[in-house]
């Protein structure tokens, strides 16, 4: 069992590097080049000085010095430990988060808790544990707080996946009865929780059910980004893999739909490139933002030190962002979108 999940990271991150696997068609909608999507309104005299603009804000009980993280990517196999560790000191050299890969592997063997081990080279940011849905009722809330403890993360991410799941050749698609078990394991747990997808995006009603369940935030996951139907069916079903390819909420419309269900924080993934699109989605409700193939594919090429580049020119785009609307913080930030339709 241990072995096959064990393949299956490799495959992820030998596929995501090697082939075409974000959406091809559907976009985030945070582009606004054509006449729908979403647009920041332009205060052309901002009376602002850009350089006392502040991007620090609180997370789920941990400061960032900027309102982005690194999503979740990888753990359970021998090339994660230096991927994680890489991603991580960027991370921590500029005062974001990260989440950590699924951490099913380890829950399944505890050997492999030193593949996500970070806190060596980061020990000050926010880092979110991470399991899938389908796992939560199958090991108890201690047994997965063991693990978030082992790594040293402050939060635990729970992955909704179906939509990668129905590609996959594993199967794994029973999906009946996770609202309760995420509900249970939230009461149980002592750090706080989250939900996130993985790139399909969620929607109205999932978020006002899950609202209920007492979790911190959502992360939505939307579409224009990494598709995991894509990226899983290239081991599967190729075919229905083409059919499902761009399936999935827009992160833009997802950021929307989420904000007016759900009080709590709200991260906005799936296809954010630049600092430009995290101020679109901050804009549009969103408290911070987060990214993983183009962290992924740095760490690749040029290790931590292209990953902190990456990352501080989107803080550096996010900031001229802010300066074109005239925010001089996040918080004058929200309401700048233009929803064009
Ligand atoms: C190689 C790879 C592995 C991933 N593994 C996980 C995972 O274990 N758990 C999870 O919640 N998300 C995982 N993701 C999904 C990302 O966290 C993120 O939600 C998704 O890739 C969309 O963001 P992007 O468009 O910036 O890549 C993975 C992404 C990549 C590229």
């Amino acid at each position: 069992m241990g072995k096959k999940i064990q393949d299956r990271k490799l495959d992820h991150l030998k596929i995501s590097l090697e082939e075409d696997v974000q959406f091809k068609e559907k976009t985030t909608g945070l582009e606004g080049i054509s006449f729908k999507g979403v647009d920041l309104s332009y205060k052309t005299l901002p009376e602002l000085d850009k350089r006392e603009i502040k991007l620090e804000i609180e997370f789920l009980g941990k400061k960032f010095k900027a309102p982005l993280m690194v999503e979740a990517i990888t753990g359970g196999v021998k090339e994660a430990i230096k991927i994680n560790k890489d991603i991580a000191k960027a991370c921590e050299e500029l005062g974001v988060g990260m989440g950590l890969g699924s951490q099913r592997p380890m829950i399944e063997d505890p050997k492999l808790a030193e593949t996500y081990e970070v806190r060596d080279v980061a020990p000050n940011i926010f880092l979110a544990g991470n399991i899938g849905v389908t796992e939560v009722g199958k090991h108890s809330a201690k047994e997965i707080e063991k693990a978030i403890e082992a790594v040293g993360a402050d939060a635990l991410a729970i992955h909704l996946n179906a939509a990668q799941a129905a590609m996959q050749p594993e199967k794994e698609t029973d999906f009946k009865g996770r609202l309760k078990e995420v509900e249970k394991l939230v009461k149980e747990f002592k750090k706080p929780v989250y939900v996130k997808e993985v790139g399909h995006g969620i929607g109205f009603e999932t978020a006002k059910e899950l609202a209920k369940t007492g979790i911190k935030a959502i992360d939505v996951g939307g579409a224009g980004g990494t598709s995991w139907t894509a990226l899983d069916s290239k081991r599967g079903d190729k075919s229905i893999g083409e059919t499902f390819w761009d399936f999935g909420i827009p992160t833009a419309e997802s950021v929307i739909q989420c904000r007016k269900a759900f009080d709590g924080k709200i991260i906005a993934s799936g296809g954010i490139r630049t600092g430009l699109d995290c101020a679109k989605a901050i804009a549009l409700g969103a408290d911070i933002c987060g990214l993983a193939l183009p962290v992924l594919k740095a760490q690749e090429k040029g290790g931590s030190k292209a990953v902190k580049e990456l990352l501080e020119k989107i803080i550096e785009e996010l900031r001229i962002a802010m300066f074109l609307t005239g925010a001089k913080n996040l918080k004058e930030l929200k309401g700048k979108a233009i929803v064009k339709n």
